[in-house]
């Protein structure tokens, strides 16, 4: 038979790594509740049209990077990349329109992008996602902001910042794409073959090149911070206000306009040193079209999407070290036929009181069990043979305090529960 290896880019998380998880997801989930965030699930596929409208035919993840297919009933269907196009379809197909606006949603859970692995990008990776759907004001994208920052701040991220830059709106974005194309017409000979495919096809992501010969062209190339319509800078402005007032740092990046077509108005990431070529922890923005894309009516929103397994590559980088999680404080070494029998109604008795427990398995000698409850880094090791079954009886040994006692059977709940 074949040895069978888990998919190219996707990982195993092994029980002594779930704490990080835990611990992520626990505090994420409270700060996102303070401020009002709702969870909300969608399915982990959808039909292949919410993205390819949502996200945009010419992006990366359209285009090269899902996981489509045909199921049974011939409907094209896409393992999530991305959760946003989903929410929005769930808000409209919900009816959640009707609810008091806005509605403030977060999630947890995987999806999946057919991309070059390397360190901090995965084929499968895990998002906390937030969105605010149904509200215009910039208070709404310091929001979203405001729980990234929080949320990494709790986890005792360091020097933290905002990447931040405007896309503009239908109104504007345009008229600058217009400059930025003729500006690269003087270049067509240096630059390379991507930017070239780009500028046909999604024009700005030629800011995001990282081809050397490519770096003078984009450090003189238009800023569209200097093109946009008053409404889009004055969304910005305000924003940049909130920001500043309350004491959040951030670099203005005229290069940051993020692989998804439905961004308008605000974008931002956050960048952490740490994680390798792939430095974004997270990243986010304002999608006002993206509900008309998916046929409903205009309904803005904002929000940003964090991979937990990149918070961990920063956690660890930073030497963050998160509580472990509970363990069964007690283990019940039985000897003989009878004693094992009374070891299985106490085992019950004991995790009906919320006392975790370990039994030992098979009939062993009290040696090999006790070697077995060090392992397991027990507390207590209770003791059950024929003496302690006639005097109705257990020994406990406190591993930690080196000490034995016979507790009297009916009280051993009591005498366990006040103590662990
Ligand atoms: P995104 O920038 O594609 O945005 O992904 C958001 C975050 O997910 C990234 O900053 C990174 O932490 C993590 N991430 C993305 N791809 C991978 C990967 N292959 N491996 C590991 N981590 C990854 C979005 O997905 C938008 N839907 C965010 C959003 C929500 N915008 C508005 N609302």
């Amino acid at each position: 038979m074949p040895r069978f290896q888990r998919p190219t880019g996707t990982v195993d998380v092994l029980p002594e790594e779930q704490p990080y998880w835990h611990y992520i997801r626990d505090r994420a989930r409270h700060l996102a509740e303070l401020a009002g965030f709702e969870r909300l699930d969608t399915p982990i596929f959808e039909a292949t049209e919410v993205f390819a409208r949502g996200v945009g035919a010419g992006t990366d993840i359209v285009d090269k990077e899902m996981y489509s297919f045909e199921d049974k009933g011939g409907h094209r269907i896409t393992l999530r990349p991305e959760f946003t196009a989903g929410f929005i379809r769930a808000y409209l197909e919900n009816g959640m329109h009707v609810r008091p606006q806005p509605v403030k949603l977060y999630t947890f859970g995987p999806l999946f992008r057919y991309e070059r692995p390397q360190a901090g990008r995965y084929r499968q990776h895990t998002q906390f996602n937030v969105e605010i759907i149904g509200e215009q004001d910039p208070m709404a994208d310091l929001e979203v902001m405001l729980l990234a920052w929080d949320v990494y701040a709790d986890l005792g991220f360091r020097d933290l910042a905002f990447q931040l830059n405007s896309t503009g709106c239908p109104h504007c974005k345009p008229g600058y794409i217009a400059e930025l194309k003729a500006y690269y017409s003087h270049y067509q000979a240096q630059i390379c073959d991507d930017c070239r495919r780009r500028l046909e096809r999604a024009p700005l992501r030629v800011l995001d090149c990282k081809a050397e010969g490519c770096q003078p062209i984009i450090a003189n190339a238009p800023h569209i911070t200097d093109h946009l319509c008053t409404e889009c800078a004055d969304h910005f402005a305000t924003l940049l206000e909130y920001l500043d007032l309350l004491g959040r740092r951030y670099t203005l990046n005229h290069r940051l306009v993020r692989g998804l077509d439905y961004y308008t108005k605000t974008v931002f990431e956050v960048w952490a040193a740490g994680i390798g070529a792939q430095s974004a922890v997270c990243g986010g923005g304002r999608y006002d079209g993206l509900a008309e894309l998916l046929g409903g009516p205009p309904t803005p929103g904002v929000g940003f999407g964090s991979g937990l397994e990149r918070i961990i590559m920063v956690m660890k980088e930073l030497g963050i070290e998160v509580p472990p999680l509970a363990h069964p404080q007690v283990f019940l070494a039985h000897l003989g036929p009878a004693a094992q029998r009374e070891a299985l109604r106490l085992t019950d008795r004991l995790r009906q009181a919320d006392i975790g427990v370990w039994t030992a398995f098979g009939e062993r000698g009290l040696r090999s069990q006790l070697r077995e409850a060090g392992k397991r880094n027990t507390r207590y090791v209770l003791i059950l043979g024929e003496n302690e079954l006639q005097a109705g009886v257990v020994t406990v040994r406190d591993m930690e305090a080196g000490e034995q006692s016979k507790v009297p059977l009916p009280e051993l709940v009591a005498w366990l529960t006040a103590r662990v």
